[in-house]
């Protein structure tokens, strides 16, 4: 194609500014010109998430199949020899767009110049642990790495925090690195979000993809509440409301959203391991639509700082319902709020504010 001759004439006749940047776009595409690698810090990288995570990130899942990536996967030094077992399987996996891997136990080695962190790296409660000895060495952790992040990443590195309790794990974090702009911390809520998905496209034998706008607000824990007064299904005869669908109010309100709340517990049970092909997916889903947009007229569920917005305290990591633009999100706003919704919507953010003195008073 000569591209000289076209250019010119798009711009000459000033005939179709579309057909100019059509040309443009064609022309970088045919040049072969590859993007920079974005860097990935993934922390508790050799634990089972990471596992199911890392070939996603490689394979482009996450940011797209034209998006080089550089892995860093950072430990403990006592799981150091499965980290670099994840290394070599990583090497031997021959991904396209994987550019380099990391694989380290110096935090500041892991958090250089990373663009993107998913922070999967705690402490799991064991059996005769209190509630505050587990809280007590998980802000330890996300003090700590909030520091290394601040002092190290990329000045507008993105922070995914996975690790439980997950809320408030990512509020420490905030609180500990000033230094990192607020928009840039959030929390999974996408797991939640994605299961209340699932329950409704079982319930209606519909595409799970034609189920949209469901809300989790709260907490990841048992009181998060999974909302579907706005969520919609695509049908035949154009968008329906999923509550006039499912037309059964006593199942909505109960055990749906027990379902939803305890679907971590019963994979558990079944499984004897946590969910985390599901959760490695979620943090995909979550940082693809951060980073590369909703589409139009769809919100997610994402755990961000409260501005205040729905009555909620501000500060406060809480899941609401986002839109995503530019690397930005922005919390949906004017939603009608019943009763039944406001009392559960007060009673995780009660929780968060819970968990958070009691952050607090573990940090002394
Ligand atoms: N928010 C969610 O929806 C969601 C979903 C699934 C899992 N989770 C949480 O994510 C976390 C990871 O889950 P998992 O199943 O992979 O757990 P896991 O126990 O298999 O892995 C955790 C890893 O973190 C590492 N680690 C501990 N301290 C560390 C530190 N200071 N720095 C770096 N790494 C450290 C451990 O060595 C381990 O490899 C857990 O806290 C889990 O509860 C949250």
């Amino acid at each position: 194609m000569d591209y000289t001759k076209l250019l010119q004439k798009a711009v000459v006749t000033s005939c179709s500014v579309s057909l100019f940047w059509k040309i443009i776009r064609h022309m970088w595409s045919s040049m072969n010109v590859e993007k920079e690698p974005v860097k990935v810090l993934v922390t508790g990288a050799a634990g089972q998430t990471g596992y199911a995570l890392m070939p996603m990130i490689a394979r482009g899942v996450m940011l797209g199949p034209d998006q080089p990536v550089i892995i860093h996967m950072l430990d403990t030094k006592k799981a150091a020899e499965t980290l670099n077992g994840l290394k070599m399987e990583l090497i031997d996996g021959a991904f396209r767009l994987l550019r380099g891997v990391v694989a380290t136990t110096d935090v500041v080695e892991a958090c250089r110049d990373v663009n993107i962190a998913v922070m999967l790296g705690g402490k799991p409660r064991k059996d005769g642990m209190e509630r505050k000895d587990v809280m007590t060495m998980n802000v330890s952790i996300y003090k700590a790495q909030a520091l290394a992040l601040a002092q190290h990443a990329a000045a507008d590195c993105k922070v995914l925090v996975v690790a439980n309790p997950a809320n408030t794990n990512a509020l420490i974090l905030k609180e500990s690195a000033p230094s990192i702009p607020e928009k840039n911390i959030t929390c999974l809520m996408r797991l939640d979000h994605n299961r209340a998905m699932g329950q409704i496209a079982e319930k209606l034998k519909v595409r799970v993809s034609d189920v949209k706008n469901i809300i989790i607000w709260g907490n990841h824990s048992s009181t998060q509440y999974p909302d579907v007064n706005h969520a919609t299904v695509a049908t035949s005869s154009g968008e329906r409301s999923v509550r006039d669908l499912i037309a059964d109010d006593k199942w909505l309100n109960t055990e749906f959203i027990t379902t939803v709340q305890q679907r971590g517990a019963a994979i558990l049970k079944a499984r004897k391991f946590s969910s985390a092909l599901s959760a490695a997916s979620a943090v995909c889903d979550h940082m693809h639509h951060w980073l590369l947009g909703t589409p139009k007229g769809t919100w997610v569920s994402m755990g961000v700082c409260s501005d205040g917005s729905y009555g909620i305290q501000p500060g406060l990591i809480y899941s609401f319902p986002v839109t995503c633009k530019n690397g930005q999100w922005s919390i949906v706003r004017g939603l009608k709020i019943d009763e039944f919704s406001r009392a559960k919507m007060d009673a995780t953010a009660n929780e968060l504010i819970e968990e958070k003195s009691l952050a607090y008073s573990c940090l002394g």
